[in-house]
């Protein structure tokens, strides 16, 4: 059977990356149809959209997708692409596992945690401006409807992998409307999962006992930016862009799957790029296509492949990008 899937190669080493997953998957003997669309800065310089009409329709009818990098100016410039698309097509929530894995060096072992973020709103509503020189606001915003629907797919998604608690990340002790809100939601859906224990932390006590022991929890749900800031932070506690991978979820069916580290604009064209961050997200589409044989056939490879000391330079090893795929490759069977 040939699956359809969207590729975003995205910005920054995002063509190297994508072209050595390609031919990994490949290996595998899946046949996938990639329907490669542009977004970023090289869409951006064509057609002075970083985020084309095309590359939004072609998610919308395929239904999953494969995304990387893609660069968002920092102080200026266009609004940041990836929320562009989080906007059109309705991706309100973040899926960000956060988990040990085999032959990734990394200061903890067995950290498995999920973190559900909320990607529409908060301060990346992007409603900035400029009272007087000198004076500027930037809004949080935060609807009951948007708080809901995330916290109602975080309990789900915790019933759904069998996992048995869900942690709420606020800082309601200062923002008491807003934080407020997005806990009086969790209290009310709390509700209907008796199943799971629903517990809420504040935001700064959260980084620091992540940090010490991230075993006590299990999926956590948060607004835009604590889950912005709690996924790195837990990309962290696991070997950081090698271990991990985003997926974006409307309330429908699409899926995309994305690398959410790995621009490295200093390594672009050279060929020396860890494709890990590529591939990692590349695993979890294989496995919602229903192809958990290739999935777990390259998760092995990638654990035999780092544990016989094969890596890339970020990782202290010497293989380049492709050179690191062969060894993938190698390993499959
Ligand atoms: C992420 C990224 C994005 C975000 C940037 C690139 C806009 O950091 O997906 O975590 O902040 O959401
Ligand atoms: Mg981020």
């Amino acid at each position: 059977m040939t699956h359809t899937v969207t590729l975003i190669p995205g910005d920054g080493i995002g063509r190297e990356v994508a072209a050595a997953t390609r031919r990994l998957v490949a290996a595998t003997g899946v046949t996938i149809e990639w329907e490669e669309v542009s977004a970023g800065l090289q869409a951006f310089n064509r057609s002075g959209n970083p985020m084309p009409d095309d590359t939004v329709a072609s998610i919308r009818r395929n239904r999953v997708a494969l995304k990387g990098r893609i660069l968002t100016p920092v102080g200026k410039g266009y609004e940041s692409p990836n929320v562009r698309l989080r906007k059109e097509l309705n991706l309100f929530a973040a899926v960000r596992p956060i988990k040990s894995q085999p032959g990734v060096p990394s200061r903890y072992r067995d950290v498995d945690l999920v973190i559900i973020r909320e990607t529409t709103e908060d301060v990346y509503a992007g409603i900035e401006h400029r009272v007087v020189p000198g004076v500027v606001q930037s809004l949080k915003i935060t609807t009951a409807t948007a708080c809901r629907r995330v916290i109602r797919f975080a309990f789900e998604f915790a019933r759904a992998h069998g996992r048995k608690q869900l942690t709420l990340v606020h800082k309601a002790n200062i923002m008491k409307q807003s934080d407020g809100l997005f806990i009086r939601c969790g209290e009310e859906i709390a509700r209907d999962f008796p199943d799971v224990t629903f517990k809420t932390i504040i935001a700064d006590n959260a980084c620091m006992q992540m940090v010490r022991y991230p075993e006590q929890f299990d999926v956590l749900v948060a607004q835009n930016l604590f889950g912005d800031l709690l996924s790195d932070l837990g990309a962290g506690l696991v070997g950081g862009i090698s271990a991990v991978y985003g997926l974006l979820r409307d309330d429908s069916d699409i899926h995309v799957f994305e690398a959410i580290h790995g621009l490295a604009h200093e390594l672009e064209g050279q060929g020396v790029a860890n494709p890990l961050t590529f591939i990692r997200p590349a695993v979890e589409l294989l496995r919602h296509l229903g192809e958990g044989d290739a999935a777990s056939a390259i998760d092995r490879s990638i654990a035999a492949t780092l544990e016989a000391g094969i890596k890339t330079r970020d990782l202290g090893g010497e293989a380049s990008t492709e050179g690191f795929v062969d060894a993938l490759i190698a390993r499959l069977g």
